[in-house]
């Protein structure tokens, strides 16, 4: 369920996987308006889903409709997955912080949490569970940059140390030093300027990921590699994530295959 939705990835990977496993089913994508999102998700048990996952704008208001929120959910402030259980009730997790840790450590295998500071722009839901997924992993040090200063100093009040928030216009600085530099901004993305960051201060050893998948070569990611920086792009935290969604809906741990991720890569 999004607003707007028809751009996502998801039921492509979700219908071959429901195909690759045997199973009678289809994954369709729900562009819900956010103020028909309580009635689309009372509407999921009758219906006869397993669930659903939950995407731009919803995450937040979804948290506060579904009947039981599990701790991470719960910690990040965001659900992006709904499991509808057997009694129709309705639980909601956030498996965001699995499909970017997840997908961080297979393609930069080298990575430790603790290896040095995390630059992390952007205060949306993205950027909520990275900072929850960082912490956890036991990052000592999260730069936090956002272009609304105040929702970057409310994030890192409520996860407390190891989050520091700091100026926009501070944010090349940031850079200085940093281990890890994460973009989970909409900046980049297909219609939108690129992010305005330079990286000169920058680290050459340092890993640069953007969760922005569309394109999968965004303009940070592009101008990280011509300077020698390690990237990871977006494409493999969102195919991550269905790992513990198809765990929870239908006991199965599917597996991502290069196949998969190729068959995506080539429509975007
Ligand atoms: N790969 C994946 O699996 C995955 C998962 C989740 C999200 N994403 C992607 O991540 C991106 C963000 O998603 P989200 O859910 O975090 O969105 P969101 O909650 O709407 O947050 C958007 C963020 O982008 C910032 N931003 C927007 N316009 C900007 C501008 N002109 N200059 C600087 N910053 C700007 C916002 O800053 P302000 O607070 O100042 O508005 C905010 O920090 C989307 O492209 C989404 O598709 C990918």
């Amino acid at each position: 369920m999004g607003w707007p939705v028809m751009h996502s990835r998801s039921p492509m990977i979700h219908n071959h996987l429901l195909a690759k496993h045997g199973l009678a089913g289809a994954y369709v994508p729900l562009a819900i308006k956010p103020d028909q999102l309580a009635g689309a998700l009372r509407g999921l048990a009758p219906l006869g889903f397993a669930g659903c996952n939950i995407t731009i704008p919803h995450k937040q208001q979804a948290l506060a409709i579904v009947g039981e929120v599990d701790q991470v959910a719960r910690r990040i402030g965001a659900i992006s997955c709904v499991i509808v259980r057997p009694d129709g009730s309705l639980a909601g997790t956030n498996n965001d912080c699995f499909g970017f840790i997840e997908n961080l450590v297979q393609r930069q295998p080298a990575w430790r949490a603790d290896t040095g500071p995390a630059v992390v722009i952007g205060a949306g839901g993205g950027a909520r569970a990275i900072v929850y997924a960082l912490a956890e992993r036991g990052a000592r040090a999260i730069r936090l940059v956002n272009r609304t200063g105040a929702r970057a100093e409310t994030l890192a009040r409520e996860f407390g140390s190891p989050v520091t928030a700091i100026p926009w216009d501070d944010r090349h600085r940031a850079l200085e030093g940093a281990a890890l530099l994460v973009n989970t901004t909409s900046q980049g993305m297909i219609g939108q300027p690129p992010l305005e960051l330079a990286l000169d201060t920058l680290p050459a050893g340092a890993i640069v990921a953007d969760i922005v998948y569309t394109p999968l070569d965004t303009p940070l990611l592009a101008a990280a590699r011509r300077r020698g920086n390690p990237t990871v792009d977006g494409l493999g935290m969102l195919l991550h994530q269905v790992r513990p969604a198809w765990k929870a809906w239908f006991g199965i741990d599917p597996e991502i295959t290069a196949d998969l991720r190729a068959k995506v890569e080539a429509t975007l």
